[in-house]
């Protein structure tokens, strides 16, 4: 048996693929399925291309180890960089870009050196041997068709892409086989899913998965907000299977950036359906992503950002600085906002939502809410690790034959953004 360690890096659509890698690879028979470097003959390295940070951190991972291991790269560095690659490091195994992942087993049989990057169909697998855990992914389409003037997602993902219907609910079905309880619907942008032969977007999507016996829970991620409607916010509200979480990236609180960022709605219309969300579902949580440092952001550009979060007071949000993609359209507009003050916005932002966080964290002390059990507590081991089903992480005393099932749980304590409770 050869051991292969698989290591991602980057989104959940990263995660799900390594998970598929390492499906593929477990029903070979041939190989075994590691948990650290030390112990792998085969290394994969799952890579994210969205932040230059990002490749500098995957790239020295792959110097470290591409002299004494079979290192194959795989995922959106892959794809964008392609056989560069090699150059920079004569000895890795292989590269596997991300339309071509599936076939790791063929790359890895071949002893000698391979590039696959080809922009072909991806096809799914609707079932694959998965750890045994009681929440998973699924995505339901890849690609991005929005090109945001700053991303690389659509150059190396391709367009959007929708699964068949039939396919995502076989899928389904069979992890509901496999024990999972708790599925997340993930894509670049989920609310332009869109099945053409069935006629089914996706809020009926959901309805639909609502319906299938044994999920007991089900979240999705990302939305975009141009796209996101009432049908959605009345379904998520209708269906108690749903998490009552909206991940809906700002990324700026200016017009004058959200324009130069193709975003494609104004700070107003943002504004309009977060009422709509919080006006509709009680005790929602809403979190985002904001870039700061976009070219051409003055003072003024980053105040509205700062007034924006003050206003909207999101659950939590997720900080980046900018960083410019070759490639993309905003490469244009050059890179302006010095790495200074790039950081000064951003620890700014960081630390204004960490103090709006915990805000919102202790209104929560003392509610009373229904939880999933997902596991034993990493570390503490006489506590149970579960999800509210707005989507909060709680720790509470329990046995671990409660794990799978869904119980009363009393928010009793903050623990950095999760909280501790006692079940009810
Ligand atoms: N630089 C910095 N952050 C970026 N993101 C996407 N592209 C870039 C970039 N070039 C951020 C956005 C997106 C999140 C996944 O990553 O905020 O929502
Ligand atoms: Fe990138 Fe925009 Fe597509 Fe998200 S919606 S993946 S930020 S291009």
């Amino acid at each position: 048996m050869k051991k292969v360690f698989i290591r991602t890096f980057g989104c959940q659509m990263n995660e799900y693929d390594s998970e598929r890698m390492a499906g593929i690879l477990l029903e070979k028979g041939e190989y075994q399925i590691v948990n650290s470097e030390d112990e792998a003959d085969i290394i994969i390295v799952n890579t994210c291309s969205v932040r230059e940070h990002a490749e500098n951190r995957e790239l020295s991972y792959i110097g470290k180890y591409v002299k004494n291991k079979k290192v194959v790269v795989a995922g959106c560095m892959a794809q964008n960089k392609k056989q560069e690659l090699f150059k920079l490091f004569p000895d890795l195994f292989a590269v596997i870009g991300t339309f071509n992942f599936l076939k790791i087993s063929d790359i890895l049989k071949d002893e000698n050196k391979k590039i696959l990057v080809d922009e072909t169909d991806i096809e799914f697998k609707t079932n694959y041997k998965r750890e045994k855990k009681i929440d998973s992914l699924l995505t339901i389409m890849t690609g991005c068709n929005n090109f945001c003037s700053y991303c690389i997602v659509p150059y190396v993902r391709g367009r959007e892409k929708s699964r068949p219907v039939k396919e995502i609910v076989e899928e389904i079905k069979n992890m509901v086989k496999q024990g999972i309880k708790q599925i997340m619907l993930i894509g670049q942008n989920v609310n332009s899913y869109f099945d053409e032969k069935e006629n089914i977007n996706f809020p009926k999507l959901l309805k639909i998965v609502h319906d299938i016996d044994g999920i007991e829970r089900i979240k999705f991620m990302t939305s975009h907000p141009k796209d996101l409607t009432d049908e959605l916010i009345e379904t998520i509200k209708a269906g108690e299977k749903f998490t009552k979480h909206f991940h809906l990236p700002l990324q700026s609180g200016s017009n004058k950036i959200l324009k130069l960022m193709n975003r494609k709605y104004t700070m107003e219309e943002y504004a309009e359906k977060i009422k709509k969300i919080r006006d509709g579902i009680q005790d929602v949580n809403i979190t985002t992503d904001i870039l700061v440092g976009f070219p051409g952001e003055d003072e003024n550009d980053f105040l509205e950002t700062v007034n924006a979060m003050k206003k909207i007071k999101f659950d939590d949000a997720y900080c980046f600085k900018y960083s410019l993609r070759k490639g993309t359209q905003a490469e244009k507009y050059g890179d302006t906002i010095s790495e200074e003050e790039k950081l000064k916005r951003l620890n700014y932002i960081i630390e204004l939502q960490k103090n709006i966080s915990y805000d919102i964290n202790k209104s929560y002390l003392g509610k009373i809410f229904n939880a999933l059990v997902l596991s034993q507590s990493f570390k503490r081991k006489e506590e149970l690790k579960a999800e509210t089903d707005n989507g909060k992480k709680v720790f509470m005393k329990g046995d671990k034959g409660l794990t799978g099932k869904i119980v009363k749980v009393k928010l009793i304590e903050i623990r950095g953004d999760s909280f501790g409770g006692e079940m009810i």
